[in-house]
Parts: C-alpha cells; sequence; structure tokens
C-alpha cells in the first residue's frame, strides 16, 4: 500500500513538470521536427499580416477576423513549446533558431507563453467589441515576436 501511494505521488509529480527537451536521434528526425516548426510559424505569420494592416489602417479593423486569428494565434502559440521539445542543435540543418533555446527552455517557452497571453487579450478586446483597445492589443502580440526573434532566432 505505501509503495503504492509512493509510486502515484512520483507519477503526479513528474506530470506537473514541464516537458524536457530530448536530442534529436538522427539527421532526418531533426530534419522533421524544423520542417514541423516552421510550419507553425508560417501560420503565425498568415494570421498576423492582416491586423499590421489594420493597425495601419491599410484596411478596416474588423471584429470578426480579429477574434479568428486570435483564436488561430493562441492555439498556435500552445503548440511552440512541444514542437520546440526536440533539440534538433547537434544537426547542421538550414534553420534559424538559435542554439541557446536548449539551454534557456525556460524562458525561451515564457516567451511563447507571452504570445498566448496577447493573443487572448486581443480575442477578448474583440469579443467584447472594445475598438478603443484594437491597436494596442494588437502591438501587444507583434511585441511578443520580437521579444522571442530578438534571443532566439537568428536573421
Ligand atoms: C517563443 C519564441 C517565438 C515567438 C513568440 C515567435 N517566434 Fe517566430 N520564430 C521563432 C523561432 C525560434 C523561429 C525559427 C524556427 C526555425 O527556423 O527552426 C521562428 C521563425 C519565424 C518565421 C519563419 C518561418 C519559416 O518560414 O521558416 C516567421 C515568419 C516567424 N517566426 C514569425 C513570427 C511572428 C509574426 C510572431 C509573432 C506573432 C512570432 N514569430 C513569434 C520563435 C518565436
Amino acid at each position: 500500500m505505501k509503495k503504492t501511494i509512493a509510486v502515484m505521488l512520483s507519477v503526479s509529480l513528474l506530470s506537473s513538470v514541464a516537458v524536457m527537451a530530448q536530442p534529436a536521434k538522427s539527421a532526418k528526425q531533426a530534419a522533421g521536427a524544423i520542417e514541423a516548426r516552421q510550419a507553425i510559424f508560417k501560420l503565425v505569420k498568415s494570421n498576423v499580416g492582416i491586423l499590421g494592416a489594420m493597425n495601419k489602417g491599410a484596411v478596416p479593423f474588423d471584429a470578426e477576423i480579429l477574434q479568428t486569428n486570435a483564436k488561430r494565434l493562441e492555439q498556435l502559440s500552445l503548440m511552440v513549446e512541444d514542437y520546440f521539445a526536440t533539440d534538433t542543435s547537434k544537426f547542421d540543418l538550414d534553420t534559424e533558431a538559435v542554439d541557446d533555446i536548449w539551454k534557456n527552455q525556460a524562458d525561451f517557452n515564457e516567451k511563447a507563453d507571452a504570445l498566448t497571453l496577447a493573443s487572448v487579450e486581443l480575442y477578448k478586446a474583440a469579443a467584447a467589441g472594445d475598438e478603443s483597445k484594437y491597436k494596442s492589443a494588437i502591438g501587444g502580440v507583434f511585441k511578443t515576436c520580437k521579444g522571442c526573434h530578438d534571443s532566439y532566432k537568428a536573421d
């Protein structure tokens, strides 16, 4: 009985710990991981383009688009931690990801969380139809791109 409790305890402790990065086992696996994470950011980019255009006044603010894209950005941001859990730094492959990501995983994940939070804020402003908040909420999303790229993406 005692043993069962100890095992249960250690399992629950483990599951509360964040995903630990694992080194890629082969160049092929690393290349696949890189392809998938770059696909996430391609989708991120495709969802922020119109937001930038709205903030510049090139297209009118549209609460429906803002809600849709904010929701997508939130979902995409939630994938970042998992898709960077494969450490590809040992392989010489075509990537803009900086090796420090796997030395500072917690900090990197916090920067991904910042995108989640900013997306939620944008969603809330759009759902409330509070146009006075759109500009700063969109700006808040873009701030998180730079916040991560400055440390973890090579130009
Ligand atoms: C938590 C960190 C992080 C955040 C937040 C982040 N990025 Fe990135 N981004 C990266 C990294 C790392 C790469 C390089 C991935 C690679 O090449 O393996 C990247 C790559 C990209 C790429 C290139 C994708 C390709 O075609 O290879 C684009 C575009 C991009 N990001 C746009 C954005 C935008 C726009 C935002 C904000 C809305 C954003 N990113 C937020 C870390 C981040």
